[in-house]
């Protein structure tokens, strides 16, 4: 291939930050692949040229209509930055039957649709990739599948919702009121559009499954997963784990035993000196056990614009490679690993 060129579908916030960094290191990253790595087309709901990120860009980059979209020569990689079940489905299944590599930083989709989509990306010889759908910029979803891979994955204990670690960090440390707190943690760009999905504890679910899907090659339905948000939680409970020498921390879990597993998302009091108490506002953590490795710990900045993006563009330029050698799919990552799920407790 002589180039590769891209289709964005979305430019909100995060579509909106990888459009900016395809531009403006569009020689670095060109330079990187040994081609030129363009970004052709963008697919928006709505051209509302007073949006400064819609001005930035030439006129004839968007398109309201899929099919126009679809028929934009030269796309070699999709990238979706929709978020959300539906329509994201359906673009990244005709993107792989197309033959297209997909990008996705969605990990409600991924949750939910991992096997079919795995099967579609292995048929069409077509990378998946979506690192940035865990842990915004934390390389967190390649370790599992490469660098862990030789180990029996022995646990995880995780914060991955950045949003509401960034809540419960402010109330904990000035006492102020949750509605506050989230309000900020939206101008900040870290909550989703929907809050509830952040502080009832969905989006950590959608990102235990799929870590846990990586780590243990085990399908993990959001629904295999016990939940409970942060919005049960009052001040005076952050008083009191306060006067305790405990911290609240919203926990992702998953541990493994005898070849079982069990999955759960729920507010925990942490140990004032342990690790994960110690990770504030929108920074993320992920302690796993592997059985050769032992201990493991990824940290970072989980969510908001640039690290996410930061993740994606790694993602397209990993696609991109592939895309431009022809060697297709070069991913390792199976769901036959045959582990149970233990059942939920009410
Ligand atoms: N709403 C998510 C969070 C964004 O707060 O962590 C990153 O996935």
């Amino acid at each position: 291939k002589t180039s590769i060129g891209i289709g964005l579908i979305g430019i909100g916030i995060i579509g909106g930050a990888v459009a900016r960094v395809l531009r403006d290191r569009a020689d670095r990253l060109s330079a990187q692949v040994g081609v030129p790595v363009e970004l052709r087309r963008v697919k928006i709901a709505d051209i509302d040229l007073t949006r400064p990120i819609i001005a930035e860009f030439p006129r004839e980059l968007f398109t309201t209509d899929e099919v126009d979209f679809w028929a934009t020569p030269g796309i070699d990689i999709v990238v979706e930055a929709i978020g959300g079940e539906f329509p994201a489905f359906n673009y990244l299944e005709k993107a792989l039957r197309s033959g297209k590599h997909v990008v996705s930083s969605n990990k409600e989709v991924i949750a939910k649709h991992a096997a079919e989509l795995l099967d579609l990306s292995r048929k069409n010889n077509v990378g998946l990739r979506f690192e940035a759908a865990v842990g915004g910029g934390i390389p967190l979803l390649q370790p599992f599948q490469y660098d862990l891979s030789a180990n029996e994955i022995k646990g995880i204990f995780a914060i991955i919702n950045g949003t509401t670690n960034y809540i419960l960090t402010r109330m904990a440390r000035e006492g102020i009121e949750f509605s506050e707190a989230l309000k900020q943690a939206q101008s900040l760009g870290y909550a989703e559009r929907n809050p509830a999905n952040d502080i009832e504890g969905f989006d950590s679910v959608y990102k235990l499954s799929i870590m846990s899907m990586l780590a243990f090659q085990t399908e993990v339905k959001p629904d295999d997963i016990y939940r409970e948000g942060i919005t049960k939680l009052e001040a005076r409970d952050f008083k009191y784990a306060e006067e305790l020498g405990f911290v609240i921390k919203l926990l992702a879990i998953a541990k493994e035993s005898e070849g079982e597993i069990e999955l759960r998302v729920h507010p925990v009091f942490l140990p004032r000196d342990y690790f994960l108490a110690k990770v504030d506002g929108v920074f993320n953590a992920v302690l796993t056990t592997g059985d050769l490795v032992g201990d493991v710990i990824f940290s970072g900045q989980g969510a908001g614009p640039a690290p996410t993006s930061s993740a994606v563009v790694a993602d397209v330029l990993a696609s991109a490679q592939e895309a431009a050698s022809g060697v297709g799919n070069r991913m390792r990552w199976r769901l036959d690993g045959g582990k149970r799920l233990r059942p939920m407790a009410d």
